[in-house]
């Protein structure tokens, strides 16, 4: 038996909710078939398809990442702008497409107030630096009366976008990457960039780029690096994890693979705080984990001519084992939530996606789309203290011992939510109490649970994988309120004081 005791009086930290952020790049078909297409049964006059905001609009993300990603530290943005006949297609070396620019910056910006979402905009610091960098924020957000607020007002847009979250660059680390750089030079350029943008604007939030991952070799050494040059002028550090089953010797030991995010945080939050001590800064950096997934490059890439357009890439599909995984990853950052403020599921849509769309067909949710829906819509508000006692937990070869259980309280108002995740192989009993003098009722339990661990959702069968509504769960006259945990489930549990 394993309680979950909540204290809801005890907060422990506030949510930002840009913790369930989202992100779309130019790669493969995330904007073109995705969000953007003309002719499509769906289209709006913009050419967005209704039928995706709908579906981003139920996952509730309250920020998307764009364009990229590698895809921006070769971007020249002035092709992306301005009447579309005029627009140039350019060779994009990151993904060896052709991109054909009719969707840019003010078209995102459009797409962002259709889907309720605010941007959060990168700069090329690949191929570009300071300079792009400032005529940028200048279209973005100065107002009328100078070249390139101007240029935004010929371009159709007098108002000021008024984007306040800025990537300075893309995983500037990765041999991959158009641009790379040392953590020397790369520090030095975010520096003096940040320092320009903060002259524009001193408001506007900032993020530095971290490493690609934690088996960089200069993990985490590129952070305190690149911090020791930028901390004082910017308010994030970024952070990217990409899981996958691959590699792990068994179900049990990838699904303990979350406590490797967890892990990953700790050690980029050691290399910012270092650096606060030595500089002797007041301001505490936080994180932005603006990429992170389930993600097996091997999967979803159809075989295509080099340049070709907007071809089929990392068009995973992801299984319930996959939902899992990703649930014990929002269930970290909900816990390490006083230091992540901002987080990007990687990405949004046809691309390692919980959304999938047919060119001309439907679009369907993925199983990973159950459990960032649920944390997104109730996953708000405050992390509460809880203590979990009891259960057992397993042995991984990759990861060690792993809690067979693991539980995330949050509270908005009167609105409780326990998130909680069994990867156990046999049913468990979980009861929850919550401590103080109110009494509570449930308003719902949703479980995603499946007799195939392997089941995936598809255009044919949308709904193989979807949470199902538990109504007998409910808070006995002695306020306790317990539950059989079926093996390898996801729950979501929404309570409100009676
Ligand atoms: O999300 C796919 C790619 O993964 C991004 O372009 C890059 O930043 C990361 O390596």
């Amino acid at each position: 038996m394993t309680t979950l005791r909540i204290f809801p009086d005890l907060a422990q930290n506030a949510i930002d909710p840009r913790l369930f952020g989202s992100f779309i790049e130019h790669l493969g078909r995330a904007v073109y078939t995705g969000l953007y297409e003309p002719g499509h049964a769906t289209a709006d006059g913009n050419g967005f398809r209704r039928d995706v905001i709908d579906l981003v609009r139920e996952l509730d993300i309250p920020m998307v990442r764009y364009p990229g990603g590698n895809f921006v530290s070769a971007y020249d943005w002035e092709d992306g702008v301005g009447p579309r006949a005029q627009r140039p297609a350019r060779l994009d070396y990151a993904w060896g497409v052709t991109e054909t620019n009719q969707f840019g910056t003010n078209e995102f910006m459009d797409w962002c107030k259709a889907a309720n979402t605010a941007p959060m905009m990168a700069f090329n610091l690949g191929t570009r630096g300071i300079d792009a960098a400032r005529q940028l924020i200048e279209y973005c957000n100065a107002p009328l009366g100078s070249k390139f607020a101007d240029l935004r007002k010929a371009h159709g847009y007098a108002a000021p976008h008024n984007v306040r979250t800025w990537c300075l660059g893309n995983e500037m680390d990765g041999p991959w990457q158009t641009g790379r750089k040392t953590a020397e030079e790369y520090g030095r350029l975010a520096n003096e960039t940040a320092n320009a943008l903060h002259q524009f604007d001193p408001t506007l939030e900032l993020i530095a780029c971290g490493s690609s991952g934690p088996g960089m070799p200069g993990f985490p050494d590129w952070e305190r690096n690149v911090l020791e040059h930028c901390y004082a002028h910017v308010d994030a550090l970024s952070i990217h994890l990409y899981v996958r089953e691959d590699g792990h010797k068994s179900l049990a030991d990838y699904l303990a693979c979350p406590a490797q995010m967890e892990t990953q945080i700790r050690d980029v939050l050691a290399a910012c705080d270092f650096v606060k001590a030595k500089q002797h800064h007041k301001k505490t950096m936080m994180l932005s984990f603006d990429e992170w997934n389930v993600w097996d490059m091997a999967q979803g890439n159809e075989k295509f001519h080099r340049w070709a357009s907007a071809p089929r890439q990392l068009e995973q599909i992801y299984t319930f084992a996959d939902a899992l995984v990703v649930g014990g990853m929002l269930l970290v950052l909900l816990r390490q939530s006083a230091r992540v403020r901002y987080a990007c599921m990687a990405q949004l849509v046809n691309v390692i996606a919980p959304i999938m769309t047919a060119p001309g067909g439907d679009a369907w949710r993925q199983t990973i789309f159950h459990p960032l829906q649920q944390a997104s819509r109730h996953g708000r508000g405050v992390v509460l203290a809880t203590h979990l006692n009891g259960g057992t937990s397993t042995d991984t070869p990759t990861h060690g011992l792993s809690p067979d259980i693991e539980a995330v309280a949050t509270r908005d108002g009167n609105k409780v939510s326990v998130f909680v995740l069994h990867r156990g192989a046999v049913p468990a009993s979980f009861t929850v109490s919550l401590d103080g003098s109110a009494s509570w009722r449930v308003v719902a339990h949703e479980v995603l649970a499946s007799p195939d661990v392997y089941a995936v959702n598809s255009a044919a069968s949308p709904a193989t994988v979807a949470p199902r509504v538990v109504p007998s769960t409910q808070v006995a006259a002695d306020g306790a309120l317990t539950l059989t945990l079926p093996p390898l489930s996801w729950h979501c549990l929404r309570l409100t004081a009676a």
